[in-house]
């Protein structure tokens, strides 16, 4: 592992946001209250979406805190290193947005009512999204030629760790009341429906001219001027945006201009052996 990283319970992470020391507070001090909200999301499934999406929802439409306060502030990251600060004494209702597996959350989390919005993309997505994303942060590994990240993925030799633990860990609380499971396809599809599923979920229903209204600002193309949430404050020697930006396509199916027959045809096969028995209809092909 690379001093850019840090393994904690097995699970390697990216020490320029992580510590043990956040990661050891979220666990085992973070005080998670009856009226939290998680977005749980493996990394490149969607997570700055519902940084932009949540607040929206919590704010009947108003665009003002999407348009003043950088994603990560105003949805913060349980496990990040600025977790504390930002969230210790926030008032309620909280939301924020965890790249933990299930098994990794808050001791407090398991006994509380908190809710839980899993978003879960196409791991062939994600991939390629990562792999670009590894090209243009500083902050990770060089991920070598595309064909050796299809292997370090597979692995789970990447920051959170496997993606197929990952939903193995949460996709068995997929009929408790308190989880929502939702897909970045079915956004992408339909954001109308996942706002109706989203409010309701939350306990604030939406009217037809302010899901309108969120769906408008939550657009790829109108999230990519909006300096708040496309990272372009971030300096170069960051995540060198030239290179490529952090809201880079915003597609499904984007797999299909990167992997080989002979790649799809392993990946595929990993995909069957790792997900035996889960009983999880998507992504099989
Ligand atoms: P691509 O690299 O495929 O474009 P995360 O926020 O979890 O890191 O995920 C980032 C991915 O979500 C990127 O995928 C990004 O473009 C995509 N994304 C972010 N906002 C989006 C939106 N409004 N619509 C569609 N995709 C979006």
């Amino acid at each position: 592992m690379s001093e850019l990283n840090l393994e904690y319970q097995g699970v390697i992470f990216p020490a320029h946001v992580h510590s043990v020391d956040s990661l050891s507070y979220s666990r085992d001090h973070f005080q998670v209250r009856d009226d939290d909200l998680f977005v749980a999301t493996y990394p490149k499934s969607g997570t700055t979406w519902m940084q932009e999406i949540i607040p929206l929802i919590y704010n009947s439409g108003d665009l003002t805190p999407v348009l003043t306060i950088p994603n990560w502030r105003r949805v913060p990251w349980l496990e990040q290193v600025t977790a504390k600060g930002l969230l210790e004494e926030r008032p309620s209702p909280r939301y924020m947005v965890t790249h933990l597996h299930h098994n990794m959350m808050p001791k407090t989390f398991y006994s509380s009512k908190a809710k839980v919005i899993y978003v879960a993309r196409n791991p062939k997505d994600a991939l390629v999204s990562s792999y670009h994303y590894h090209n243009m942060a500083t902050f990770l590994d060089d991920p070598g030629t595309f064909e050796e990240f299809i292997d370090t993925f597979l692995e789970g030799k990447v920051m959170f760790g496997s993606w197929f633990d990952h939903i193995r860990s949460w996709w068995p609380l997929k009929d408790k009341d308190n989880f929502l499971f939702l897909t970045y396809e079915d956004m992408l599809k339909d954001m109308r429906g996942a706002l109706v599923k989203l409010g309701a979920f939350v306990d604030r229903p939406l009217s037809e001219d302010t899901m309108e209204a969120i769906a408008n600002q939550c657009k790829f193309t109108n999230m990519k001027q909006n300096n708040m949430s496309n990272y372009s404050f971030v300096p170069l020697e960051l995540m060198d945006q030239k290179k490529g930006n952090f809201l880079r396509k915003g597609i499904a199916g984007d797999w299909k201009n990167h992997f080989t027959a002979a790649q799809t045809e392993h990946f595929n096969s990993v995909f069957a052996r790792r997900m035996e028995g889960l009983n999880f209809p998507y992504y099989r092909d």
